[in-house]
């Protein structure tokens, strides 16, 4: 069985990622969305949030596709992840030349700790191209309209 494992911080879940999961599902039979619990950041979503905002998103954008995504949290090397699941794959999207050199080190990084582990890119659709979960959060701080950036439950908990 083909599975990937797409990690991320997630905080929040966006359109952009949606595509990117998407596109994972065409290609892998099971994908496991995997949030970083990182200590040394400190997210505006906890965990739990995080993954509950994904899981709302998933079954609402997905359709019987949602069956075939996993949803959990994690601490450590994304490669251990990947191993624990028996995964083959790690899953990152590009949405811009900018995005490339960091995920071109990550993924070294990642196949010199794990050579049997491989990486695959999806191009995030163009007009989500512009999308980061950093500036979601800094338009919903200041009263801007996040709508069409961000799945329905997310809006709700950026604005309530
Ligand atoms: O959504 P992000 O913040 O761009 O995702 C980054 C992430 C979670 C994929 C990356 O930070 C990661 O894999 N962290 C886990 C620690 C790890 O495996 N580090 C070595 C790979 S460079």
């Amino acid at each position: 069985m083909r599975v990937a494992v797409y990690p991320g911080s997630f905080d929040p879940i966006t359109h952009g990622h949606l595509d990117v999961i998407r596109r994972a599902v065409v290609v892998f039979e099971r994908v496991h969305v995997a949030v970083l619990v990182n200590p040394r950041k400190s997210p505006l979503f906890d965990d739990e949030q995080r993954l509950g905002s994904i899981r709302e998103a998933l079954s609402e954008t997905l359709g019987e596709a949602a069956g075939r995504v996993e949803t959990a949290v994690f601490d450590g090397l994304t490669v251990d992840f990947a191993r624990r699941v028996q995964a083959g794959f790690i899953v990152r999207g590009l949405r811009a030349v900018s995005d490339f050199e960091f995920e071109l080190q990550m993924a070294h990084t990642n196949r010199k700790l794990a050579p049997e582990v491989d990486t695959v890119f999806f191009m995030t659709a163009l007009e989500y191209s512009y999308l980061s979960s950093t500036l979601v959060k800094e338009i919903a701080r200041f009263g801007g309209d996040v709508s069409a950036m961000v799945p329905a439950a997310v809006a709700r908990r950026l604005t309530g």
